[in-house]
């Protein structure tokens, strides 16, 4: 684990979290749904605005000059933070969403009727809607696929699904509604063996562990920047080059062309192609603030203190006693899914809010494995770098307190 006073100075850097709420100390435990900002990344996008605020990629000034240079580094940082092979196959986006939607509507021209594609039953609805979208126009098949009962993905039956010759294929990395992890790789090289597309969505796993672009070897990975301690507003959209350059671009207008009349449009090369209009150049730059406060990290000790906060956390959950856990293996990431006895999740999330605990309740973004479990929803604990066991014990002394009052 990482040491008490390393890790007080790795969490010192995070400003919100030395508030008080209801006159108790916050306790953050919602990191799946958004990190918290550590002060570089917020001074990083303050400094843009009062220096160099200036559009990107157009003016002959300084200003622009300036800020068009911060915003191509971060693509330089991504691309290596990614191990990607070119800089062109780093696009940004807004966010996770709008990555996987300019997939599922840049490869329109390439699914026709009855092509199949497979998507992990256990994905947030960023990663099953766009497909449905898709199927919608093309008249393509959605088959879900069906997970094992450590709730990720079932090999056996991946396997079964792939004899379809799927056209494409749609994982999480990691869940963000139980933490369970997908073992990407293998099942990226079954699927390209089958002839699929595949796309892996790491919004729940870039912030916990190293992603290399070259071993997980998918079509597309993508990824929001405000799950990884960065800024909302951006994310990120990797597709290996020959992929990306056949995606029709979603978005149209200024950026993305090389030369437009009334007798038509050619658009330009990537990555700008995929990047129409002003991005969001101040979020750009705090991503990329970030990834070097990332990489700052001591990394062995930061997952260690994160596996074992996570390992501590689920024990002590099994130990209050009426606390149904979902799925919580030990090598699961960052986040613990429970229910309490039969209450409802709500009143569980608003009973620990007025003891200052910031938990997520609902279905999470993920409808289908709610009904895979046949739930209406339940509470998600999730943790972050800055977590510590001061956290972990908050909250459980605090919902003992919950179930003292409701059972
Ligand atoms: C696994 C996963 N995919 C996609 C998303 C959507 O990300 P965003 O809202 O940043 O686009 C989330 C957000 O919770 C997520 O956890």
């Amino acid at each position: 684990m990482t040491n008490a006073f390393e890790h007080d100075a790795i969490r010192a850097q995070f400003p919100t979290l030395t508030q008080q709420v209801d006159e108790q100390p916050l306790c953050y435990l919602d990191t799946a749904a958004t990190s918290q900002k550590p002060q570089s990344v917020i001074d990083a996008m303050s400094h843009y605005y009062q220096f160099d605020n200036a559009n990107v990629h157009r003016a002959a000034h300084q200003l622009s000059a300036r800020a068009t240079r911060s915003y191509e580094a971060v693509r330089e940082q991504v691309k290596s933070f990614i191990n990607s092979a070119r800089i062109e196959e780093v696009i940004f986006t807004h966010g996770t969403t709008e990555s996987i939607n300019m997939v599922a509507y840049g490869i329109s021209d390439q699914i026709k009727a009855n092509d199949i594609i497979l998507v992990d039953t256990a994905a947030h609805h960023a990663n099953i809607v766009p497909w449905q979208q898709l199927a919608k126009r093309t008249g393509a098949v959605i088959k879900p696929i069906p997970l094992n009962d450590e709730l990720s993905i079932d090999t056996d039956a991946f396997d079964e699904l792939l004899k379809l010759a799927p056209k494409l294929v749609a994982i999480s990395h990691v869940t963000n509604a139980l933490g369970t992890i997908n073992q990407v790789e293998s099942l990226v090289k079954r699927a390209k063996t089958a002839g699929a597309l595949t796309l892996v969505d790491g919004a729940q796993a870039i912030a916990h562990f190293d992603v290399d672009m070259q071993k997980v070897d998918c079509d597309f990975y993508v990824f929001s920047g405000h799950k990884m301690y960065g800024p909302t507003g951006v994310g990120i959209l990797y597709g290996r080059f020959e992929q990306l350059d056949q995606l029709t671009p979603m978005l149209t207008g200024g950026e993305m062309i090389k030369t437009v009349s009334f007798a038509g449009t050619e658009f330009g090369s990537l990555p700008n192609k995929l990047e129409a209009g002003t991005p969001a150049i101040s979020a750009v730059i705090g991503l990329g603030a970030a990834i070097s406060f990332i990489k700052s990290l001591p990394k062995e000790h930061t997952r260690q203190h994160e596996q074992s906060l996570l390992i501590y956390l689920q024990q002590q959950l099994a130990q209050l006693g009426d606390i149904t856990l979902y799925a919580a293996n030990p090598n699961n990431i960052g986040a613990v899914a429970f229910n309490l006895a039969n209450e409802h999740h709500q009143d569980v999330g608003i009973l620990l809010d007025q003891q200052g605990i910031a938990v997520r309740c609902g279905h999470h973004c993920a409808m289908p494995l709610m009904q895979h479990l046949a739930l209406k929803g339940c509470c998600r604990a999730s943790i972050g770098v800055y977590t510590n066991k001061q956290d972990i014990d908050q909250f459980i002394s605090a919902l003992n307190n919950v179930k003292e009052l409701l059972l």
